[in-house]
């Protein structure tokens, strides 16, 4: 809630201060289109961290070490929002799973600081 006449960078003692998507900032988001989980992360950071904090994100996990493909996830959106793959990424990927490059692992996926939003799709 806005209260009229307040500005919302100076809030009251014991009045709830809420995070800036709560009133339509723009901030990082990411967002987990088959369970519909949202993940709010202003200072980026490792998806599989975001996915650990939050099971509903709903991505599963096994190696964690870009060996497996098995949290292959294609990216909807934000794509320029995120580091770039690495060598062992990138060859998992294109190597053995012949992935274009809109494919990730969500084990190796790095979402930096800023504004936007990354919306995911879980391949498996
Ligand atoms: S969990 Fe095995 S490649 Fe990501």
């Amino acid at each position: 809630m806005i209260c009229a006449g307040r500005s919302p960078a100076a809030p009251r003692a014991g009045v709830l201060s809420l995070p800036a998507a709560s009133v339509g900032l723009p901030m990082p988001t990411i967002v987990f289109e088959r369970t519909r989980h949202v993940a709010h992360r202003p200072e980026g950071g490792r998806v599989v961290d975001v996915c650990d904090d939050d099971l509903r994100a709903g991505v599963p996990f096994a190696c964690r070490h870009a060996n497996c493909g098995t949290c292959r996830v294609r990216l909807t959106e934000g794509a320029e929002l995120c580091d770039p793959p690495g060598e062992d990424e990138r060859a998992l990927l294109t190597g053995r799973f012949r992935d274009p490059p809109d494919v990730r692992l969500a084990c190796q996926l790095v979402v930096r600081p800023g504004e936007g939003t990354v919306r995911l799709r879980v391949l498996l």
